[in-house]
């Protein structure tokens, strides 16, 4: 379960997730936390900030409206303008890779494992072995051990519960650092709640990943109304919404330097897109878009 669904956060990971597989095809797609393949979709004030206001902007944004998660939802909703339901990144993988990818998912909670179940049989991926009720940590961990020699056909998606938390001996942030040293392409999605914390996985990944002779690439999107706030300050602003805090980006690595292009194009796409928005207490909801390379 996510019960930030739907949320700027989700739409940033969901628009760069699309986007890299459509550019760069894996043959496996892994999730450490997979969630629920979907969610009802209603409006709430983090939702209207959210996917709905992607939904009404995207089309007056060429770079939005061409890019392959707009596309995916326009699917989706068929004939209506919103869809029914919000697809979560595993349900978007499925979708977009069908039969011609592996699949691990990982979640331990056994109704989103029922839900991704559900999804994978109704895509007709149901003999596939797709979903494991587990820990993602671990479980990726093993994985990557059987598959490093085939390290760059694999895409594996971290949205950590808890960044910080050692699970299984490992931090999220080491897992991304090893999966990227080891050549598996990786994205690592993080929130923060100050603007001092902007971009931080990229202290720990950019290190590693000079080490391992390769580079990462982060696209971050903070508030501009937080720029030089408290996190104080900062949660006063964001009264009435539920993360992801002052800001929130992705860390892609080892995917290849035309796709990371653009998906920073996408980034000022949005950036152009939320200019005008406003945060659910009435303050300010600009974004600006920063992308860091290592
Ligand atoms: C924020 S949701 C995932 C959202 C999803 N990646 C998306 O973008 O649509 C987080 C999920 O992580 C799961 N989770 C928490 N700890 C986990 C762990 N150690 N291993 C696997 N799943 C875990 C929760 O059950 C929850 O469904």
């Amino acid at each position: 379960m996510n019960r930030y669904y739907g949320n700027i956060g989700d739409v940033w990971k969901h628009l760069v997730l699309a986007e890299l597989l459509a550019l760069e095809p894996p043959k496996h797609y892994w999730e450490t936390h997979a969630g629920s393949a979907s969610y009802p979709l209603t409006h709430s004030p983090d939702r209207d900030y959210g996917v709905y206001r992607f939904i009404e902007r995207a089309d007056s944004v060429p770079e939005l409206a061409e890019s392959r998660y707009a596309t995916e939802l326009r699917r989706l909703a068929a004939d209506g303008v919103a869809p029914a339901s919000f697809p979560g990144s595993a349900l978007l993988a499925m979708r977009m890779l069908g039969k011609d990818a592996e699949y691990l998912l990982c979640d331990l909670d056994p109704e989103s494992v029922a839900s991704l179940n559900a999804a994978a049989a109704e895509l007709g991926l149901r003999e596939k072995d797709v979903v494991r009720e587990a820990d993602g940590m671990t479980t990726v961990v093993e994985e990557a051990r059987k598959l490093k020699g085939e390290s760059e056909g694999v895409v594996v998606t971290i949205d950590p519960f808890q960044p910080f938390e050692i699970a299984g001996g490992i931090s999220a942030l080491e897992l991304a650092a090893g999966l990227i040293e080891d050549d598996f392409k990786v994205l690592y999605w993080y929130g923060y709640d100050t603007p001092e914390q902007r971009s931080y996985p990229m202290g720990v990944l950019r290190e590693y990943a000079r080490e391992a002779g390769t580079s990462v690439w982060c696209g971050d999107l903070m508030l501009v109304a937080a720029a030089g706030q408290s996190e104080q300050e900062v949660e006063q602003l964001l009264a009435g919404a539920e993360g992801p805090g002052a800001g929130c980006g992705v860390v892609c690595g080892n995917f290849s330097q035309a796709s990371l292009d653009r998906c920073a194009r996408l980034g000022e796409a949005v950036a152009k897109a939320w200019e005008d928005a406003r945060l659910p207490n009435g303050s300010p909801g600009a974004l600006e878009f920063l992308a860091v390379s290592s």
